[in-house]
């Protein structure tokens, strides 16, 4: 991989290349330590917990310097743009930058651009997609399930402000598995009928092997929308009562931060089928994966 920008951008097999890296890495059966000196930069213009600590802490384990970086203090506070910018850390000697940032597609001009060198790792481009994520939610899947074909899928929530719906939705799509969308109309787009189908959660909650809720994007929202918390839980929401009708092989998944007892119930996070602490676990050998991934594009 030169870039990872989109999970458009895999075939099957290098996803699946990729799972087994993360999982030969969580295993222990698989180590990377650079054997030059290799510098990344993570460059976060929209807050994170999860991604940008845990390709901090995948770099550190690599071995890799890291360059932090943070706007505020960087001349982009004196109007400089994304592109510049990494133009210079690249120019600077930066091999890889992770970024993070609320423009739909900005790293086209620069993984289009002829004078920057370095990969481009997108860790999240507003609505748009969120490629690592995505790699760790199918990572935890195929540790539960083994395979991805024909089983049942759920994603429920905001839809339509979700990077990571629409990541997973492309790339289980084309693993073969059995797609349902459910949620408020108003947080569904008509673009997601060729990925699954759009139902109740109450009509396939029984179904379902795999149930993945989404954090309502608040911020992503009309600040004049009327919301209640308490309305979406019991009409959208995993609640307790739902849960039980879940088969008791099924697994509830949430790329967190967590509205707790708004998109799933306060006591469903930390439960026996909720596989949530795990996404988060499986996202520092994922991100080791990735970062291997388009290290070995280099000469290193
Ligand atoms: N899931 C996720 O992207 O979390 P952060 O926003 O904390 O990185």
């Amino acid at each position: 991989l030169s870039n990872l920008t989109s999970m458009e951008d895999l075939t099957v097999e290098e996803l699946m290349a990729l799972i087994k890296r993360a999982s030969d890495f969580k295993n222990g059966k698989a180590t990377f330590t650079a054997q030059r000196q290799i510098f990344t930069s993570n460059l976060f213009f929209e807050n994170s917990t999860r991604t940008h600590n845990s390709f901090h802490i995948a770099e550190r384990k690599m071995g890799l310097d890291v360059l932090e970086f943070n706007a505020h203090e960087s001349s982009m506070s004196k109007g400089e743009t994304l592109y510049d910018t990494v133009l210079t850390l690249c120019a600077l000697g930066v091999e890889v930058c992770v970024i993070r940032s609320s423009e739909e597609h900005y790293y086209e001009k620069l993984v289009n651009s002829p004078n920057i060198s370095c990969a481009i790792v997108n860790g999240g481009d507003g609505s748009g997609q969120h490629p690592s994520q995505s790699l760790l939610d199918l990572m935890t899947i195929y540790e539960e399930f083994g395979h991805f074909d024909g089983l049942k899928i759920a994603i429920s929530g905001d839809l339509t402000h979700s990077r990571v719906a629409r990541s997973n939705m492309v790339m289980l799509k084309k693993l073969g598995s059995e797609l349902y969308f459910t949620g408020p109309a108003e947080w569904y787009n008509a673009e997601f009928d060729k990925y699954g189908k759009y139902v109740t959660l109450d009509s396939i909650l029984p179904e379902l092997d795999v149930h993945m809720l989404l954090r309502v994007q608040h911020e992503r929202h009309r600040k004049d929308e009327n919301f209640s918390k308490e309305i979406y839980h019991n009409t959208y929401g995993l609640t307790e009562e739902r849960a039980k009708r879940l088969k008791s092989t099924a697994i509830i998944m949430h790329p967190a931060p967590v509205n707790r007892d708004v998109e799933i119930a306060d006591s469903l996070v930390e439960s026996r089928q909720s596989r949530i602490v795990t996404q988060m676990a499986n996202g520092v050998y994922s991100r080791m994966a990735i970062l291997e991934a388009v290290l070995s594009n280099r000469n290193f």
